[in-house]
């Protein structure tokens, strides 16, 4: 068979991505039960009103919700970000508000993962403005590498190395969120790593 499509047949077999696990979906379950017996602990007797960022956060704010014991609430928020590329600024856009008021709630901002913290500064920003009785956030994933923005996470599941990952929640063009694990996206023939910024 001539070398080039010997090539193309190789290619067309060899998968274009593939996702490395990072932290199982066992692991990530237990890391969610001790964060949310932290949560409580330091608000007993509160109703806790946990505030998710779509569509990423869905899957860490059930099983959060899932995992605290008492009074729970939650409702969605969802933004659009300019990533650094396209717009200097990394401007963040809201795209759904919340459905009721948080004033006077003790309210803990639910995120997939803090990357640069422009998302997440934008919406303390605006979370503030609506006087609740407590802010708090937590994330599942810490990336502190690439963050630009000085925002702090109260509650953080696991802290990772600058990686772009997909899996429970975390999406590569609107793929892989359905993974119970977190993974690394290994992409293209040679299956190199995706880069954050990329
Ligand atoms: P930040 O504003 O840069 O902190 O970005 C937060 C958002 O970027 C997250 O809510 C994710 O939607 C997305 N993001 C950041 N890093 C990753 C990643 O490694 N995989 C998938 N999405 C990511
Ligand atoms: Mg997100």
């Amino acid at each position: 068979m001539p070398k080039r499509e010997k090539a193309v047949q190789q290619s067309r077999r060899t998968p274009r991505e593939r996702v490395r696990v990072l932290i199982t979906g066992g692991r990530i379950q237990k890391r969610i039960q001790a964060l949310a017996m932290e949560i409580r602990k330091d608000f007993p007797g509160e109703s806790l009103h946990l505030v998710s960022v779509l569509k990423g956060g869905v899957f860490f704010l059930t099983d959060l919700a899932r995992n605290i014991p008492g009074e729970v609430s939650f409702d969605f928020i969802a933004v659009s970000s300019y990533g650094q590329k396209t717009h200097s600024s990394g401007q963040v856009r809201l795209t759904r508000d919340l459905d009721s008021s948080i004033e006077g709630k003790t309210v803990v901002v639910v995120e997939d993962i803090l990357d640069t913290g422009m998302t997440l500064q934008y919406l303390l920003r605006l979370f503030e403005q609506r006087k609740p009785k407590h802010l708090r956030v937590a994330v599942l994933l810490d990336k502190p590498e690439r963050r630009i923005a000085a925002v702090h996470a109260d509650y953080v599941g696991f802290s990772i190395p600058n990686e772009f990952v997909v899996g429970y929640g975390l999406d590569y063009a609107e793929r892989y969120r359905n993974l119970p694990y977190v993974g690394v996206l290994l992409l293209g023939p040679g299956l190199k790593k995706k880069r954050a910024e990329d």
